[in-house]
């Protein structure tokens, strides 16, 4: 049975747009029973419409506090029928309430290496930094932000006139790869939490990437004889 979800957006939605295009192409055994945003005007809600999905819109403005909105969109969601909330650019920090209401059924994606450059400004943050490697995380969503345990992460080259803009382009491209196949793990029970540590189950390691001696992204690239 494909895993119900709700997707909550704040602004454009590529990334709910990868994860529609996968469930559309077959390779994602997810359901999406909402998309939710805080934001009126996010054309996430456009693409979800485009492609007749269920969406809602709460506005945190409309309610006294955290916990009165948390409460309303937790509601919308089970009402909805999802089991598993995705985060794809909610720009809203969530309550303990929230979290424990879908407990370890929230992932998150973070456009950086976590937890290097937590917060709402990791690209520009880390180009300006002076980086050479950055990339994005899919975690599970705990109490703190940008904080729990990590399902994925993918890398890619930072270079010095890389601005935010630049870098995150990069990082949005690998963005769309892992955060579907991260809800195909959710989806068909093959993460275990051990803690911080997220286990891939039935995963087919190979046994050079175990001893380091696989392939690996080093920027800039080494010279020849190191
Ligand atoms: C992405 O960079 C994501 O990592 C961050 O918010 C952004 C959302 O982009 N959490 P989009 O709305 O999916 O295009």
């Amino acid at each position: 049975m494909a895993l119900p979800i709700a997707v909550l957006l704040s602004g454009s939605g590529s990334n709910l747009q990868a994860i529609i295009d996968k469930i559309e192409a077959g390779g994602l055994d997810a359901e999406i029973k909402l998309v939710l945003s805080n934001k009126a005007e996010a054309f996430g809600l456009a693409r979800a419409k485009k492609h007749d999905l269920p969406t809602a819109v709460l506005s945190h403005k409309d309610f006294p506090d955290r916990d009165a909105f948390d409460a309303a969109m937790i509601e919308a969601i089970r009402a909805a029928g999802a089991a598993a909330v995705i985060l794809a650019g909610f720009m809203r920090i969530l309550s303990p309430a929230f979290v424990a209401a879908f407990a370890n059924k929230i992932l998150n994606i973070h456009p950086a290496l976590l937890p290097s450059f937590p917060g709402a400004h990791g690209q520009p943050e880390a180009a300006n930094y002076g980086i050479k490697l950055s990339g994005c995380t899919v975690h599970f969503v705990d109490e703190k932000m940008d904080h729990g345990p990590i399902v994925i992460q993918a890398a890619v080259p930072a270079f010095p006139d890389d601005d935010g803009d630049t870098l995150g382009k990069r990082i949005l491209r690998l963005e769309h790869r892992i955060y579907p196949q991260a809800i195909q793990w959710l989806a068909t029970g093959r993460l275990k939490l051990e803690g911080r540590k997220v286990r891939l189950s039935d995963a087919d390691l190979p046994q050079a990437d175990m001893s380091g001696a696989g392939p690996c992204l080093i920027n800039p690239a080494l010279e020849q004889g190191f």
